[in-house]
């Protein structure tokens, strides 16, 4: 969750670290720190709050000169955010300095013995063990105190690691959380995304588990907690650098929503092949989908949301029963996984704590994992059978909208697939779903271009206290992403409710001026949506419906109406989403609230 930026090199590390903390900051942001090497000693800065506290306090890095350090923006797990828990930590002498993301487990065991030798602590952190850790083991040698230190500790984590007699070495491992490193032109970066240095380099290193890099600023040296030498393969990011930018957007989120189009076109694109679908990843012969006896869904957050559409799709067009579950609530549940089961892990960041640990649990129950993922190289890409990527892009906003958006169509297409290899879809019926998808670019490029309507109504609703998003069937897939967007940015209580549960409690919570979207796309559930939209309007509901074009009987029955190109009905969610993720980003944007970065919030969540 927290994000880790280092430097080794010839140029001044400082800005270069703040620089970088800056992208990563929607990983976590109550408060961020440096320390930098300045020749003789190691140097710190912390600062609570957002990163331009930290930016002010050492006048943009200019306080700590240097040309090594590391620096941290943290997402407070345990110790409140103040400037005595910010990273980094460093041992009583301040000659040994760690930034850690993630959590060490048994911390509280490490720091009574540490405290029975007389280590005095400074933070409530479980981070801070590892200075003194490393203080304890080390007599000069810092690989053999790293690797003693690892052989004591438990949980996840990755970690930049400085030591003030050893300044030409940047150290850095990981265990479950996601870290990589950079190599530049005489320099080194260690960065736990790797947009806090595609500004420097595209050439990266995945270090994987307990593998320890040995970082100077003319070469890499990489070892194994046996100190074994390991070799690393360099890898070609091929995401560039203003694809990490606002390119003039006020906000991420704007930014990444006005580029749903490309990610829908980029991930659908390259998986129609002359009328078929091609998913080359998906390394199954037709007759193993055809034998797959069940499909689990299991996801977090939005990816979650786009399950809960899916099982609509795949059991509709491909006849499969699905089971969609919250990768949290899945790990502990004690599924009745089966070897002939699919499991389908749907993440953005591929880091997702609760999701890594399901598709372990499947994997070792013996099924086969299939994992949509956005980042490439990430944890969940890396241990899944088979990878279908989504081309989304880099994703900033902790919001997500063209992740989901892409998660969608690369569910979309493999329900498709699944109904094909099974004897349900071809011919015709297929040719005018693959037609209809080919469509979704232009028809979501229609629906954003169409912001200014949305941000009329949204000024409307600034000040609501509750909004209810209700639907049917696909419909309520959508409210369940509608609903979260707008909460989790704008901090209006919100719910989605199946509008057919209405009835059974949410109906007494609407009163004079209740603010309740309606979404209305399945022409056979539009009589009984109708039906709803009157039962809450006699309740003095005011009513904004999303429904598909010509659909009057809605329009008529709403104060207001956005009306959605024709698609698919197992689409809609693609383009029924458009008009939720504005409302969401208007409102937010209206009350003032700080919409790439919501409070309490991070983009990537690493721990449980
Ligand atoms: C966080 C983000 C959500 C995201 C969820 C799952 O809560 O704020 O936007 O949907 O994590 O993340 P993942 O990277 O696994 O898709």
């Amino acid at each position: 969750m927290c994000g880790i930026v280092g430097y080794i090199g010839k140029q001044k590390a400082a800005p270069i670290i703040l620089d970088g903390l800056e992208r990563l900051e929607y990983r976590g942001y109550d408060s961020a720190g440096m320390a930098v090497y300045d020749g003789e000693k190691l140097n710190q800065a912390k600062a609570t709050g957002r990163l331009n506290v930290l930016y002010n306090l050492t006048r943009g890095g200019q306080t700590l000169p240097g040309t090594m350090g590391i620096g941290h923006t943290r997402w407070a797990t345990h110790g409140v955010p103040s400037t005595v828990n910010a990273h980094p930590h460093t041992n009583t002498a301040g000659t040994i300095a760690v930034v850690q993301n993630g959590i060490i487990e048994n911390y509280q065991a490490l720091r009574r013995r540490l405290e029975s030798r007389g280590y005095k602590f400074a933070s409530d952190t479980d981070t801070e063990v590892l200075p003194h850790l490393l203080d304890n083991y080390y007599n000069g040698d810092p690989r053999k105190a790293i690797i003693q230190m690892l052989q004591q500790i438990t949980g996840s984590f990755a970690l930049g690691i400085v030591f003030a007699d050893h300044p030409d070495h940047l150290y850095s491992v990981r265990k479950e959380c996601p870290l990589i490193v950079g190599k530049g032109e005489g320099e080194y970066f260690i960065a736990s995304d790797v947009t806090a240095i595609l500004k420097y380099t595209r050439d990266v290193v995945y270090l994987g588990n307990l593998e320890i890099a040995d970082l100077t600023a003319d070469g890499a040296f990489y070892f194994n907690i046996d100190e074994e030498e390991i070799s690393k393969e360099v890898s070609t990011v091929d995401w560039d650098v203003s694809a990490a930018e606002k390119g003039g957007y006020e906000h991420f989120m704007l930014k990444e929503m006005m580029e749903q189009r490309q990610a829908v076109r980029d991930t659908l694109n390259p998986r129609l092949k002359k009328g078929e679908i091609v998913i080359e990843e998906l390394k199954m012969t037709d007759e193993e989908i055809a034998n797959v006896r069940k499909l689990f869904i299991v996801a977090c957050g939005s990816a979650y949301h786009t399950g809960v559409t899916a099982k609509y799709i795949f059991e509709n067009l491909a006849r499969l029963p699905v089971e969609v579950d919250l990768a949290s609530e899945f790990r502990y549940r004690d599924p009745l996984l089966e070897k002939d089961d699919l499991v389908v892990v749907i993440s953005q960041s591929g880091e997702t704590a609760d999701t890594l640990a399901a598709l372990r649990m499947a994997s070792e129950a013996g099924c086969k994992i299939l994992a949509i993922v956005n980042v490439v190289g990430s944890t969940i890409a890396r241990e899944a059978d088979f990878v279908m990527y989504t081309w989304a892009g880099p994703e900033i906003a902790v919001a997500t909208t063209k992740a989901y958006s892409a998660q969608l169509i690369a569910l979309y297409l493999l329900a498709m697939k699944f109904a094909g290899a099974r004897g349900y879809l071809h011919g015709r019926k297929l040719r005018s779903m693959i037609d209809a998808l080919t469509k979704l670019p232009d028809q979501i490029e229609m629906l954003l271009n169409n912001r200014e309507e949305l941000q009329r109504i949204a000024s409307r609703f600034i000040a609501a206290r509750a909004v209810f998003f209700i639907g049917r069937g696909i419909d309520y897939a959508i409210c369940l992403e509608g609903s979260l967007k707008l909460k989790e940015i704008s901090y209006i209580h919100s719910e989605a409710y199946a509008a057919g549960e209405l009835k059974h409690g949410t109906i007494s919570l609407i009163e004079d001026g209740t603010l309740v979207a309606a979404v209305s796309t399945q022409a056979s559930l539009s009589e009984k949506l109708l039906s709803n939209i009157k039962e809450v309007k006699a309740r003095g509901a005011v009513i904004l419906s999303i429904t598909t074009m010509g659909n009057t009987d809605i329009e008529n029955e709403s104060d207001y109406t956005v009306m959605l190109p024709e698609t698919h009905p197992l689409f809609t969610d693609s383009l029924a989403i458009i008009p939720l993720q504005m409302l969401a980003y208007y409102i937010a944007v209206g009350r003032g609230c700080d919409v790439d970065k919501p409070r309490n919030l991070a983009k990537s969540v690493t721990v449980e």
